[in-house]
């Protein structure tokens, strides 16, 4: 026996129904700015510094580049760490962000990063142009690589699920 066809009216949207999963509105931000997003930038940036001095030091052999790299690493370890305590805050005390898959997946992702930027720094210790070539480079290019996967996955976050915007002025209703 054929069965009915649900009415559109009974048809409800699982994602829809569930608060928790709707609140997504960043906490941890500057007048309604989220802080991770502002701060994601220099980890970003420096990790593509390290890379981009190695690779000089490699093709010229200029000792400048490996204390430049060297630099650049503990930056991006630092401000990787800064930047991943906003975002942890926010992931615990959000619900929408807490309760999303794609947030902890973001979560693995930018923590297996900062043990690499971490180790990146830490073998530049000491001996920075020793440390370049071969493993500071490998290191380099891994953290390269691992950056732009989890930046393009936080960006995800942000443009497919929402994550840490607001429904600000523009979008609500004028009253
Ligand atoms: C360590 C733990 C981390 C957690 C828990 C975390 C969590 C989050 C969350 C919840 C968002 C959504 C926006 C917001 O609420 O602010 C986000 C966005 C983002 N995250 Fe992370 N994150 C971490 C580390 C990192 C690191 C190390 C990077 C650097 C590559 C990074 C790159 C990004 C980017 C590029 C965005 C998109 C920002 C935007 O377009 O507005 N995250 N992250």
């Amino acid at each position: 026996m054929a069965r009915p066809e649900p009415a559109d009216d009974d048809l409800t949207d699982p994602v829809h129904e569930n608060r928790a999963l709707q609140q997504t509105e960043s906490l941890v931000a500057i007048a309604g700015h989220p802080l991770h997003a502002m701060l994601v930038a220099f980890p970003i940036a420096l990790t593509m510094c390290v890379l981009g001095a190695d690779l000089l030091f490699w093709w010229t052999g200029d000792a400048f580049w490996p204390v430049a790299a060297g630099w650049a690493a503990f930056g991006a370890f630092l401000m990787g760490v800064i930047a991943g305590i906003t975002g942890t805050v926010e992931l615990l005390i959000v619900p929408g962000i807490r309760n999303r898959s794609a947030s902890w997946t973001h979560f693995v992702l930018a923590v297996m990063l900062l043990s690499i930027l971490g180790a990146n720094w830490v073998l530049r210790i000491g001996d920075p142009q020793g440390a370049v070539l071969p493993l500071g480079l490998l290191l380099s290019v891994l953290a390269a690589g691992l950056t732009g996967v989890t930046g393009w996955h936080g960006g995800k976050l942000v443009f497919d699920y929402q994550i840490g915007t607001s429904a600000g002025a523009s979008s609500r209703p004028r009253g």
